[in-house]
């Protein structure tokens, strides 16, 4: 903190705490000296009213304990970080409390006190000042309480309804508030910093930060224009299906606390290509750069191998013809939870070599990235790799669901409760990096890797970079954590690539390997 800083805030506190004492006095010594009177302005009239007390405390003792503590968080806080977050919290609990003071003097009381309108002066000018001084620290403070009150009051409320409700109820309101100007400036104001350090470029496609929404939190595009305001970097929609479908039965979605996963039974709950590619070709522009996921319809129809692939290109056709400001596709050929998966599977390599060759003949110009499945062996996976680098693909996100239910990180008893569907999550973690190494080893200079599956935080990002993803996905974190999450994991690796030395998330990449 400057010594000019503290002056200003010491002086602030200073008048602020005068002026507590004196309206303390007035509160019990039922005076009203020093107060101009008139119909609109009586002191005593406040402080003796049914409002002026809370449990028996008059509240401008209250005033004289906050200014007390704003000094003794401003003197400790010249050093310590901790404090100055106090010093920020408190300031703006009291800015907010002033709001409420204003309210009753001005609505309900219809009369007002010099002496508070002063100490509300005081506790907005304290509260703009730390706005301005630490601005920096006011978004971290603002994060991680968002964070801690998203874990301690929202969370526990949301995990008390069904998991499907509480997703689609996220999906529509984000499509609500994307449509207000004023709300994604003010989301951009608390969420979004620009970071020099994590941006970067791949195949043409300007990405702000590298950390991006995964395919299946956002099926119908909805949330488009709100994503880049809590900070995604990139965003994919879908999977989007040729035939729409309304999902498989219950349960769709379901959560796993103890194992920090969720299960995943949707089998591609989407309104199809057709609805999906005229909505977004209405949209001029987004503010990050868009993916569209493409996978199989489930469709009991498609059980061969020629009718999936023609079924495939007939949304690549639609999503094309349609001129969506999309910057990549997504070719998602990983999902379990579809009809048909084991039947018509494009692991094989063989298939594999048929639907990317026929993709091939699109020319589709905008990036095509591959959704891998992470189920798999090294040989098995290689072997996939060994087949895409023949075509017009341009990188592949390692990767999709957790299938195996008896892996190390499901806590039994929570996997017994479903008899369908997949895990997203921590589940994820160890799979998709072992994956993620891999595909670095074999093919770094050809594919751009993306990262996905059981990033919580910054630390779990790095581990994604350093083995080899310039990017990265993530969805289980986000809803486990809270949508701040983002912010946090873009401020953290930044800082963290500074306290380094490094100056851009390329520098990192493959480090590990
Ligand atoms: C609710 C839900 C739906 C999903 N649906 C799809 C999908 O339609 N297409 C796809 O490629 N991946 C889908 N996934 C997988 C995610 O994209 C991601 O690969 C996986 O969840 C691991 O990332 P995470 O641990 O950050 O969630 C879905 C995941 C979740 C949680």
């Amino acid at each position: 903190m400057k010594i000019v800083q503290i002056f200003i805030f010491l002086i602030l506190i200073a008048i602020g705490f005068a002026d507590s004492v004196f309206l303390t006095y007035e509160h019990y010594a039922l005076t009203n000296i020093g107060c101009p009177v008139s119909p609109w302005i009586n002191c005593l009239a406040v402080t003796t009213s049914k409002y002026s007390e809370i449990f028996g405390i008059p509240l401008a003792l209250f005033g004289v304990i906050y200014y007390l503590l704003m000094g003794i968080f401003v003197y400790f806080g010249r050093t310590s970080k901790m404090f100055r977050h106090f010093f920020i919290i408190t300031s703006t609990f009291g800015a907010l409390f002033s709001v409420y003071l204003i309210f009753v003097q001005a609505v309900l009381l219809k009369v007002f006190c010099a002496y508070c309108l002063l100490s509300a002066a005081t506790s907005f000018l304290i509260f703009g000042f730390s706005l301005i001084f630490f601005e920096k620290e006011w978004k971290t403070v603002v994060l991680d309480t968002f964070g801690y009150a998203y874990t301690l009051v929202l969370r526990p409320i949301f995990w008390k309804i069904d998991a499907k409700t509480v997703h689609e109820g996220m999906t529509s309101f984000g499509e609500v508030l994307g449509r207000n100007d004023l709300i994604k400036k003010l989301f951009s104001f608390i969420f979004v910093k620009k970071h020099k350090n994590l941006k970067s470029t791949y195949h043409g496609i300007k990405f702000d930060n590298p950390v991006g929404l995964a395919a299946g939190f956002d099926y119908n595009a909805q949330i488009t224009q709100i994503s880049r305001h809590i900070d995604f970097g990139f965003q994919t929609v879908g999977t989007i299906t040729n035939i729409e479908y309304a999902g498989n039965p219950a349960p769709q979605l379901g959560r796993l606390p103890k194992s920090k996963s969720l299960l995943v039974n949707k089998g591609y709950k989407n309104k199809g290509s057709l609805v999906i590619s005229d909505k977004l070709s209405k949209f001029k522009k987004f503010d990050l750069p868009l993916g569209i996921s493409i996978g199989r319809s489930n469709n009991s129809t498609l059980d061969t191998l020629e009718s999936s692939i023609e079924d495939i290109v007939k949304s690549f056709k639609m999503f094309e013809k349609a001129n969506a400001k999309n910057s990549y596709y997504e070719l998602n050929i990983s999902c379990p939870n579809i009809i048909n998966a084991v039947h018509v599977s494009f692991y094989e390599p063989k298939n594999l070599e048929k639907l990317l060759s026929r993709v091939d003949r699109l020319r589709i110009k905008k990036p095509i990235f591959v959704k891998m499945p992470i189920d798999k062996s090294d040989r098995e996976f290689k072997k996939m790799l060994d087949v895409i680098v023949k075509h017009k693909i341009k990188g592949v996100i390692i990767g999709n669901l957790q299938t195996n239910k008896e892996h190390k990180t499901l806590v039994k008893s929570e996997v017994r409760k479903f008899k369908m569907g997949n895990f997203s999550g921590k589940p994820t973690f160890e799979d998709s990096n072992r994956l993620i190494k891999l595909a670095y080893k074999s093919y770094k200079d050809r594919l751009t890797i993306i990262g996905c599956g059981g990033v919580f935080n910054s630390d779990d990002a790095w581990i994604k970079f350093t083995n080899g993803a310039s990017l990265i996905q993530l969805i289980t974190g986000m809803i486990f954590e809270g949508p701040q999450l983002i912010a946090q994991i873009n401020r953290d690796l930044s800082e963290r690539l500074t306290k380094k030395g490094y100056k851009s998330i390329k520098e990192i990449v493959g480090t590990a390997v």
